[in-house]
């Protein structure tokens, strides 16, 4: 309360009147539409940034034409004074006391001289109105508290309503992006599906010889924009290194409290998380192709599948000619679903009254109309561009008018009679599920926790995760996404390495056996912000994983196949795990304490328990992140640059027009010595490893 004013508080509430954007005194910057072109700091998670585009708006500023960076609040007033950036959005009261407190004045634009309003400060009135109508002092406050109390103890509600407004304006602000308008125009190095990305062997022979040729070419740089700084053994990767603007600028200080930087704040998780039309994960995620349904889930005429993919409802058919088609499930007539629809002579028929479309979407029939009424060519079902490859249906949700190529993962690429595909629900959201893929030290716990190193072959490469739970890791981003090798001590003067990759936008490549032939992938697809379908491809001539114990016998529940409930039509009843959350995976205590970690049969089930139990989504603010998280941290930090770098530039992201740059990626096992640094032991090994598809290409 301010000194010798004759006033009497009623209440207070968080916001004050100082949010704005500072810039130092002597800068050129003189008047907020000087901000243009210019790079600005923000805090995402600070108050005042939701203000920020209504100030924009006010004062004529394109907020497109602001290069943002994101940085943690506590570097915030550092990356100002150190001309990291040119202007910083935050509460004047704060940053420029405590920047004029080092000795550097800053001078403020507030958004209250742009006339946001903003109910905050104390709120206080004089005793004598407060003597005289009481009433009125009341319900002043209760008006201007209400919005805080409703965020107060409706934080989710709150929370939706805010990131509703915030992407409305980052949409709009991605939708006056140039690069974005390009390639929505389908102008940016347009696909390639009828090109390289058919499978080899459909390949004629010229083109085989040819993609052997560029096969040949496996072992080039990891990740190309680094390749002169090459990490080695010895030195440790360095953080951050690639990846998103904000982990440079806050890595650039000397901050002894490392993890919390590595901490994931509430907004990040919620752009990691939210996958609907719209959010910015979302958009993300429609640049790529997405596996949406096994092969053999649809018949020619058979019955029409009810599909949820990115939280949108789609209806999946297959036609006479034997040609799918992902329809939205709403008719474009009057929104009957077409899951009730007759598939039969080249279409799909809505029930209601009889409209007929074909698997791009064109209406060919409407029946209940009079020839002379008929406006067939006019009307269009909202249809998504589909493919076939080795047994799996791809969807792509894009906006392109040519769909970019074909993920090129090795193992999509095997020979069809040698891969093994499997689909499999997981009820919770599909980051926590990926992340169970990278992180490699639960293995020895959750899975075999209760092996000791006298079960495991003498000779077998895995035992060494027996006598050392423990491992140490290298991690580092790659052009396909990140990558990471734990490792722990082997026979004398060797190690041991497990390696594994995160592939844009949700493919993990996991250690199940040696790297030479561990030719595997997996994608988490979120069907909706809580459900994941996880589309397993194994090459099936790799070598057999960890599975019996030294006598021959079986190691005790760590069956690798887990059976799933009959499908059911409903939009989340295919590949349900019979062990699953509404019987807490048919755990048995009995096992657990005799012999078993869990008690819980088979790992995909294993895994289901615990990342099922974190939550519908995980609440990552409370996590204590550990450095056997660190590929967890890195690759958290790669995607959020990708949706940043999307959103505000419009910048593809990695992968979509180039998925060969995956063809380096393979998890797995190795043994190297001590002294070989661990990305040339990779390298090398990867050289002398079975190529299955280079194999193919070549035949
Ligand atoms: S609602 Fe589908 S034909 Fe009328
Ligand atoms: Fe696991």
């Amino acid at each position: 309360m301010a000194k010798d004013l004759s006033l009497i508080a009623l209440a207070t509430c968080d916001y004050d009147s100082t949010m704005g954007v500072g810039v130092l005194d002597d800068s050129p910057i003189l008047k907020p539409q000087d901000l243009a072109g210019k790079k600005v700091a923000s805090v995402p998670t600070s108050g005042e940034f939701p203000f920020f585009p209504a100030y924009a708006e006010r004062v004529g500023l394109a907020a497109a034409s602001i290069e943002f960076v994101h940085v943690d609040n506590k570097v915030l007033d550092r990356v100002l004074m150190e001309k990291r950036v040119d202007a910083i959005t935050s509460f004047a009261l704060g940053s420029a006391s405590a920047m004029l407190s080092k000795g550097v004045p800053s001078r403020w634009m507030l958004y209250s001289a742009a006339g946001i309003r903003n109910h905050g400060q104390p709120i206080a009135t004089r005793r004598k109105t407060l003597e005289a109508d009481p009433a009125l002092c009341e319900s002043i406050t209760d008006g201007l508290l209400e919005p805080l109390a409703y965020t107060l103890t409706n934080p989710q509600n709150s929370l939706e309503l805010f990131h509703r407004e915030h992407w409305a304006w980052l949409v709009a602000a991605r939708h006056r992006s140039p690069g974005s308008a390009r390639a929505r125009a389908g102008m940016v190095r347009p696909g390639r599906l009828h090109g390289d990305d058919r499978p080899r062997h459909a390949l004629p022979d010229g083109a085989r010889s040819q993609a052997a040729r560029s096969r040949g070419d496996l072992h080039q740089p990891l990740y190309r924009q680094d390749q002169a700084r090459r990490v080695r053994l010895d030195q440790r990767p360095r953080p951050g290194l690639g990846i998103r603007q904000v982990s440079e600028l806050n890595n650039a200080f000397s901050d002894p409290d490392q993890r919390s930087r590595d901490m994931t704040t509430q907004m990040e998780n919620e752009l990691l998380t939210r996958v609907g039309p719209g959010t910015p994960m979302g958009t993300l995620m429609r640049q790529y192709w997405l596996p949406a349904c096994l092969s053999s889930e649809l018949e020619a005429d058979g019955d029409p599948l009810r599909l949820m993919l990115l939280s949108e409802r789609l209806i999946a058919f297959r036609d006479s000619a034997g040609r799918v088609g992902v329809l939205d499930h709403r008719c474009p007539h009057r929104c009957a679903s077409l899951f009730y629809g007759r598939n039969e002579e080249g279409g799909l028929r809505c029930v209601y009254h009889g409209w007929k479309f074909d698997t791009a979407g064109n209406c060919l029939d409407m029946p209940n109309l009079p020839a002379d009424q008929d406006f067939r060519e006019k009307v269009k079902a909202r249809a998504y561009k589909v493919a076939e490859r080795g047994g799996l249906v791809y969807v792509y949700m894009g906006e392109r008018a040519v769909a970019p190529p074909l993920p090129a993962l090795e193992a999509m690429l095997c020979p069809p009679d040698e891969t093994s595909l499997s689909a499999r629900q997981r009820e919770c959201n599909w980051l926590q599920a990926l992340e169970g893929d990278i992180d490699t030290s639960h293995f020895s716990f959750l899975h075999t926790g209760k092996l000791t190193i006298d079960d495991i072959d003498p000779n077998h490469l895995e035992r060494f995760q027996f006598t050392d739970r423990a491992p140490r890791y290298h991690a580092r981003p790659t052009d396909w996404g990140t990558m990471y090798a734990a490792y722990r001590p082997a026979q004398p003067g060797h190690l041991y390495y497990r390696f594994a990759h995160f592939a844009f936008p949700f493919w993990t490549l996991f250690p199940n056996g040696p790297l030479a032939d561990n030719v595997l992938a997996q994608g988490w697809v979120p069907m909706d912000d809580t459900h994941t379908m996880a589309f397993t491809f194994s090459w099936t001539r790799k070598t057999p994983v960890l599975s019996l114990n030294k006598r021959g016998e079986p190691l005790p529940l760590l069956d690798r196949v887990s059976p799933t409930l009959p499908n059911t039509a409903d939009w989340f009843g295919r590949w349900r795990p019979i062990a699953n959350r509404s019987n807490d995976y048919l755990i048995d205590r009995e096992a657990q304490r005799t012999i078993s970690y869990t008690g819980i049969a088979g790992v995909f089930p294993q895994d289901s328990a615990v990342t099922e139990s974190m939550g519908d989504i995980s609440d990552r603010t409370r996590e204590n992140l550990a450095p056997s998280d660190r590929m967890i941290v890195m690759t958290r930090r790669r995607l959020l640059e990708a949706v940043l770098a999307l959103q505000d530039k419009g910048t593809v992201p990695p992968g979509v027009d180039d998925p060969e740059v995956s063809g380096n990626a393979r998890s797995g096992d190795l043994i190297a010595p001590e002294g070989q640094p661990w990305l040339e032991a990779y390298e090398q090994t990867l050289r002398d490893a079975l190529h299955p598809v280079m194999a193919l290409a070549a035949e």
